[in-house]
């Protein structure tokens, strides 16, 4: 019978992707592996491995080698493209190479050795410097390391660690012009911009940490880069640019360099657990959509002629592409089988908007609407993505469970803090967009939501208002500073409502603050405010109040934390001043006297 996964497919392509193949032994190897789960010591598997070594891409890889372990010159190894050590190494992991080979370890250790620069970072610079640094070397490199077999070594961890904090901005990362130029993939090959490929690679090395021995700055990296990726339609793919979006997106192909296509993007937001999230719906349909009638895919991209070996030929079918696409349907329904984690007791139910997606992702068509009941390729297909979908809501669940564990959620929490010296780089629209959402979704007393956020971006404006952030002869430097200012708004107008502006205002400001956290970018709120002064100064109208205001930018600190009261300091049990957990305890008195006990007696229960 016909495992699910394979159900989206328009023929069987296994056999073909597991015949013996002099050109291409890697394929069979990993579709032995990872398609058909064989274990690593299955004769059949030991005997794929060794053909691997013996013909095709990898030998003549490892022919171009020197003896010191480097390929084509000494140094860190970026440039040539294609023929020195970086993509060696790279080349060598995607083709499934053997990480016990002498050689391939030689060119491991030549490069951990020469391509690291003092910050932890694999550098693009033929002297290994930290200006170098970049996310999609430093993670396609750990990815191929992680492969081949280094994760215990500290030099990968470091540079795992670098990764993660130069995406978060915890911790005290440098950033440079010339490379990675901020927090969020911001990044000089890409205008300054965050660049969806660095994103793309990043998020490939930290899926391949087990979320178990994440730690917690891996996992807020994770949580901020699929925030990113999924910020965005992956099937367009329109992450920030600086002219155009990249039709190297579109074109599928292997290997991939620098460059990423919408296929890997998916593979690695399924690797991440988010393979449920209807926002890659349109992914998947477009990955399906380039299969042939026998359920494989082309090579529309590749590196023929610019590598040591070509590997496959361009526009025809190809066995590493269809085996990248077979990777993302099966991964999509890994633990779904009887005793994995759906199966886990007392789940509360959750959606995608509690996750890291913007609005109106949940609405995008996700693979359980109801397909006509034909029979053309096409619509097989899309039965087959049905079926894909059909334990979206159970194994969200779980995927939730498994990226916003109460671990990172607290960890979030604790590691916010007020930020008060700001790098002058512009904040993103795409993530000034999500902290406003995050706003939006505040709660509110009845569900009023009173609240206006005025975005200042306009230096003039912001310069004019830094003047009135001040309490008494105390002026906010921090306002001055920082590229962004919310100003948080409520409406005034209901006397009754009146009572609630500033918890409800409050609570969205807290929310734009905690997902400014998680984006990378630091906030402070300023409540020492004239806000007469920069009420006229916004034209903010009297009907409204000004609540508070937050600066918001790439931090240029990394304050320690502050103290917090100690629990049993603030915690009282069932009544004010029991310090006791458990115990008896009696309720005091109602006040008031017995008009008000009357009309106590009136109210009714409501659910609004
Ligand atoms: C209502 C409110 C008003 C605040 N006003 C200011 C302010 O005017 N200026 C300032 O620098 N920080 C201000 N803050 C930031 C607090 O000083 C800061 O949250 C507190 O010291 C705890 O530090 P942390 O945010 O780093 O954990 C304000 C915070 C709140 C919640």
């Amino acid at each position: 019978m016909m495992e699910d996964w394979r159900q989206a497919l328009n023929g069987d392509p296994l056999p073909w992707l597991l015949e013996p193949d002099p050109h291409n032994p890697g394929v069979r190897y990993l579709a032995l592996r990872e398609l058909s789960s064989l274990p690593a010591d299955d004769p059949e598997v030991l005997e794929a491995r060794a053909a691997i070594m013996r013909t095709g891409p990898v030998p003549a890889i490892l022919d171009a080698q020197y003896p010191a372990g480097y390929w084509v010159k000494p140094g860190s190894g970026y440039s040539p493209k294609y023929r020195s050590t970086v993509w060696q190494i790279m080349f060598l992991a995607e083709l499934g190479a053997d990480p016990a080979d002498e050689r391939v370890r030689r060119g491991c250790e030549y490069l951990l050795s020469h391509g690291i620069a003092v910050n932890g970072a694999f550098s693009a610079l033929q002297r290994p410097v930290p200006a170098g640094a970049i996310h999609c070397l430093n993670g396609n490199l750990l990815s191929a390391l992680l492969r081949l077999g280094y994760a215990g070594d500290p030099r990968v961890q470091a540079a795992l660690d670098w990764q993660a904090r130069a995406i978060t901005g915890e911790g005290g990362v440098h950033y440079y012009r010339s490379g990675t130029s901020g927090p969020g993939f911001a990044c000089a090959a890409n205008g300054g911009l965050p660049c969806g490929w660095g994103a793309v690679k990043a998020m490939k090395a930290l899926a391949a940490v087990p979320p178990h021995v994440r730690t917690p700055a891996m996992q807020w990296a994770v949580e901020a880069g699929a925030a990113f990726l999924l910020s965005r339609d992956p099937a367009v793919a329109d992450y920030p640019y600086v002219e155009r979006v990249s039709s190297t997106w579109f074109k599928f192909g292997f290997p991939l360099s620098y460059w990423s296509d919408v296929l890997e993007v998916t593979a690695v937001l399924v690797d991440l657990g988010y393979g449920h999230d209807p926002q890659l719906t349109p992914a998947l349909r477009l990955i399906l959509g380039k299969q042939d009638e026998r359920g494989r895919w082309r090579l529309e991209n590749s590196l023929n002629g610019k590598m040591w070996a070509d590997v496959e030929q361009k526009r025809q079918p190809s066995k590493w592409v269809t085996l990248r696409a077979l990777r993302v349907l099966k991964g999509r329904i890994r633990d779904q089988g009887p005793g994995t984690r759906d199966q886990e007791p007392n789940r509360s139910r959750r959606t995608t908007s509690g996750g890291t997606t913007g609005s109106g992702t949940r609405d995008q068509g996700s693979g359980t609407q109801p397909l006509p009941p034909d029979n053309s390729p096409a619509a097989q297909r899309d039965q087959g993505l049905e079926k894909l979908g059909e334990n979206q809501e159970s194994e969200w669940m779980s995927q939730a469970d498994a990226t916003m564990t109460p671990e990172a959620v607290l960890a979030l929490l604790k590691g916010r803090r007020s930020i008060r010296r700001y790098r002058p780089d512009p904040v993103p629209d795409e993530m000034v967009e999500q902290l406003l959402e995050a706003g939006r979704w505040a709660p509110s007393a009845s569900n009023r939501q009173p609240w206006a956020f005025i975005v200042v971006r306009d230096e003039a404006i912001r310069r004019e208002v830094a003047k009135h952030a001040a309490y008494y002869f105390i002026r906010w430097a921090q306002v001055e500073e920082a590229p962004l200012l919310i100003v948080l708004c409520g409406d005034a107008r209901n006397r009754i409502y009146r009572q609630f502006l500033h918890e409800d205002v409050g609570l969205a400001g807290s929310q734009i603050m905690l997902q400014a956290k998680a984006l990378g970018l630091g906030t402070c709120w300023i409540g020492g405010l004239d806000r007469k002064a920069v009420a006229g100064i916004l034209r903010v109208p009297d009907t409204m109040d000004i609540v508070g205001l937050l600066t918001v930018g790439f931090p240029a600190e990394d304050p320690e934390p502050r103290d917090r009261k100690p629990l049993a300091e603030i915690v009282h049990y069932d009544v004010y001043g029991n310090r006791q957990k458990g115990g008896a305890v009696t309720p005091g008195r109602l006040p008031g006297g017995w008009l008000g006990r009357l009309l106590r007696r009136l109210r009714f229960n409501i659910r609004p």
